[in-house]
């Protein structure tokens, strides 16, 4: 038996953050970052609560990767401030933070419910409708998945006004992190057809408005879009689960501190070869891998079909590296100038154990060794 649920409601497109003017709540901690903050974005979620005559504080401490001593400072403000919801306002790192600061502090001392509401400024991690959050050790360069259904926020509002000021190479990150999303979800073991519905939708509108939205940050329409389609994959992986893609992403992010949307980006084509093995098919199978299928229905609705399901999938996979060059993401590790041949090399065995143990890796299609984990990193340093 399986199950798809959406737990969270979704109010989306103009005047979105309208719906702010409508809660009834007594008080209200808003979770953000200080670039929320000093950019004056915040007044964007001020405003409708003032005119709904809501009490609120701010918490403002939240930072990127965020680390164990923030969310603890996070859950003593609340526990201070005792509101009965909380608004989430930033990208993946406030709206986890704040996913992490609500269930420690209802742990710790519970007083009530307490409504999280997600209101996300990127289109990327689709954390405002996922049950995960992921919280950092820096010390020990390590992230911790944290999965539990009551981390879901109630409520989102994708307002693209917020995300209209997204400079390009953001746009570029995060936007590739929703295809990869859309993709690992399409082809994952736990994949099903509510979650590839919502997926293949998601690869659609990134094929068609994710350069829309690089380019020309003001066309409002894109990024209406991308911000629908990071929503849409967010609910398909919560649903059907990732793959070997972000297990092996996340392990650079915290070796390297690579932007999580640029690592999935540059990890993606070595991961299509790699679970259709289109390069090693014609000498060493008879039949296709299972992937391929799925990869070829993801090319066609990107409108790639070549004359046979290989070529197709090799069609996606040039695509994806023509999005990465026109989007000015390296290809490859050394391209990124950030860390000498003989660092990266060093860090490989260690980054391949904590890949192959990563909650993302095992509902990867094709079943992955450590091996094959330490040839797909060395492969990443010296793309062609
Ligand atoms: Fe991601």
């Amino acid at each position: 038996m399986n199950h798809f649920e959406i737990k969270t409601k979704i109010y989306f497109g103009d005047q979105a953050l309208n719906r702010l003017s409508q809660l009834s709540y007594k008080k209200i901690l808003i979770i953000t970052d200080p670039f929320v903050v000093q950019s004056g974005m915040i007044n964007m979620i001020r405003k409708p609560l003032d005119a709904a005559g809501i009490n609120y504080d701010i918490f403002m401490d939240v930072v990127p990767d965020p680390p164990i001593e923030k969310i603890s400072a996070g859950v003593r403000k609340l526990l201070d401030y005792r509101p009965d919801a909380i608004v989430a306002v930033g990208g993946g790192s406030a709206i986890d933070s704040s996913k992490a600061i609500r269930e420690f502090a209802k742990q710790i001392d519970y007083y009530g419910e307490i409504t999280l509401i997600a209101i996300p400024t990127t289109s990327g991690t689709g954390s405002e409708v996922t049950s995960f959050a992921v919280v950092s050790d820096w010390k020990a360069e390590r992230k911790y998945p944290l999965v539990h259904s009551s981390l879901t926020p109630e409520e989102t509002i994708l307002d693209a006004e917020l995300v209209k000021s997204v400079p390009p190479e953001v746009t570029a990150d995060t936007g590739m992190d929703v295809l990869t999303h859309a993709i690992e979800a399409c082809v994952s073991t736990g994949r099903n057809d509510f979650s590839t519905a919502l997926a293949e939708k998601a690869i659609e509108i990134c094929g068609v408005f994710l350069l829309r939205a690089y380019f020309d940050g003001n066309d409002m329409h894109a990024r209406q879009k991308m911000h629908s389609a990071s929503c849409l994959a967010g609910i398909a992986f919560n649903s059907a689960g990732l793959g070997l893609n972000h297990g092996m992403a996340h392990q650079l992010g915290a070796t390297f501190h690579i932007p999580h949307g640029r690592a999935n980006a540059m990890l993606l084509p070595h991961i299509i070869e790699f679970n259709s093995d289109i390069n090693k098919h014609s000498k060493s199978r008879k039949e296709y891998l299972p992937a391929v299928k799925r990869y070829a229905t993801i090319s066609q609705i990107l409108g790639l079909s070549s004359y046979n399901r290989i070529m197709t999938v090799r069609s996606l996979v040039n695509w994806v590296q023509f999005m990465l060059k026109e989007m000015d993401i390296p290809l490859s590790i050394s391209q990124m100038g950030i860390v000498s041949e003989d660092e990266y090399m060093s860090r490989i065995d260690g980054m391949a154990d904590a890949a192959l143990v990563d909650s993302c890796t095992s509902g990867n299609p094709r079943p992955v060794s450590k091996q094959d984990i330490v040839s797909i990193y060395k492969d990443l340093w010296n793309q062609a």
